[in-house]
């Protein structure tokens, strides 16, 4: 892989509703292993090398948009949802005097790898194109749109699963909702774009039929991986994805020297940092910005969300959240740490103990003393004051 493409822009469509997931929550909300899956593409697309990024909202555009709020990105409305070409056209706007590499990805795919991003941006540049059409070969391409190709096995067209004729139902290569479009040259020809389709919208895919009829030239890239490709249009494309992800973080642990005794009874977050040779016992959760230093054991049953653990740590069945943890510092079974709660070098939290700043309500034994310094409230023994 060359080196990360600054000069390209994103797009990230997350304008519609999501209908088939049958929920009130607009589809880009909905979260895998704590990140929403709009924050999933938004990371790949940085990590990619991307600088500016542009979200397209619409369907619950307040919450989407709410969700990114920290993220650095733009957002372009589409008030009404007409389809993937509309929400471009929705974009030129923010994006219509952008030069250059413009990557288009749908915000219901939250599996891409940067590498894969990146090589997608590579072959429209290197080639030439006016895009470049990232795309994979499913064994059941059922609801994916289908690559048509002409005579010398070039992409032709892409034709979606509602518009398909008989035979083209065997396609197994299918549109990923992925592209690499030449920015002024994508939005010259957007409002060529007509909705006479099954769906009545306008569709992006139809983007290569008007662009080839140019004479302009058009590549198709095959995703080497076609687990990246998932989208997500339903709650058991979520799971998969979830399943897909979960594994993926959890090997990266594995092969960084983290012990898992059932990596699949296991889930981490996409940002969390796990010291070597920690241990993670079953049914455990780590999650949102947490670090955890070398030689804890975590779990089994630990929750531990968006805090510090030092080295040597112990979490037993006990939720963790918002804390830090000093070295040396066993918690629970049973016990409760909420946000703002600091722990002490060596201290060991009891079992039943449910702590959190300015509220203390915890029990322990009799030779445990509690402590409060400056807002932090620690529980520690007596025979461990040498700790320190
Ligand atoms: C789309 C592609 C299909 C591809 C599949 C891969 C089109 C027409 N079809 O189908 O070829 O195989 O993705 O996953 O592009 N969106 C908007 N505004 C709209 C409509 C959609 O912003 O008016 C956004 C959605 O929020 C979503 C993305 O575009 O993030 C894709 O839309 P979706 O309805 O999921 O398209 P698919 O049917 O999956
Ligand atoms: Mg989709």
């Amino acid at each position: 892989m060359k080196g990360p493409k600054v000069s390209a822009t994103a797009l990230i469509l997350a304008a519609g509703e999501g209908t088939r997931m049958k929920s009130t929550l607009p589809k880009v909300a909905h979260r895998i292993l704590g990140v929403p899956l709009i924050g999933h593409v938004v990371e790949a697309t940085r990590a990619a090398g991307v600088k500016r990024v542009v979200v397209v909202t619409g369907s619950g555009a307040e919450t989407v948009e709410s969700l990114l709020a920290t993220a650095n990105v733009e957002f372009a409305r589409q008030d009404v949802q007409l389809g993937t070409g509309h929400a471009v056209m929705c974009a030129a706007p923010v994006l219509g005097a952008f030069k250059g590499s413009l990557l288009v990805l749908a915000g219901d795919c939250p599996l891409f790898t940067p590498e894969t991003l990146a090589r997608l941006i590579d072959a429209r540049e290197s080639a030439g194109a006016a895009v470049a059409v990232l795309t994979t070969r499913l064994a059941d391409p059922s609801g994916y749109g289908r690559i048509v190709s002409d005579e010398d096995g070039r992409i032709a067209g892409i034709v979606e699963d509602k518009d398909l004729t008989p035979e083209q139902h065997s396609i197994t290569e299918v549109n990923t909702s992925t592209y690499c479009f030449d920015a002024q040259t994508l939005f010259a020809h957007l409002q060529r774009l007509e909705n006479s389709n099954a769906q009545g919208e306008y569709y992006l895919t139809d983007m290569i039929e008007v662009l080839r009829a140019e004479g302009l030239p058009v590549v198709a890239v095959e995703a080497p991986d076609a687990t990246e490709t998932l989208g997500i249009n339903t709650r058991v494309q979520l799971a998969e994805a979830a399943a897909v992800m979960q594994r993926r973080i959890n090997e990266r642990h594995l092969l960084a020297g983290v012990t898992m005794t059932a990596p699949g009874l296991v889930w981490i977050g996409p940002r969390v940092e796990i010291g070597r040779d920690t241990v993670v016992e079953p049914m455990t959760f780590l999650m949102g910005d947490t670090r955890t230093g070398e030689g804890c054991v975590l779990g089994p049953n630990a929750r531990v969300f968006d805090s510090t653990v030092g080295s040597c740590c112990t979490v037993d069945s006990s939720l963790v959240s918002g804390s830090t943890l000093a070295d040396r510092v066993h918690v629970g079974p049973g016990a409760v740490l909420r946000p703002g709660t600091n722990v002490a070098e060596g201290a060991e939290v009891d079992a039943g103990a449910n702590i959190g700043v300015g509220t203390i309500t915890c029990n322990h034994d009799d030779r445990a003393e509690l402590r409060t310094v400056e807002g932090w409230a620690a529980l520690r023994r007596d025979d461990e004051q040498g700790d320190q």
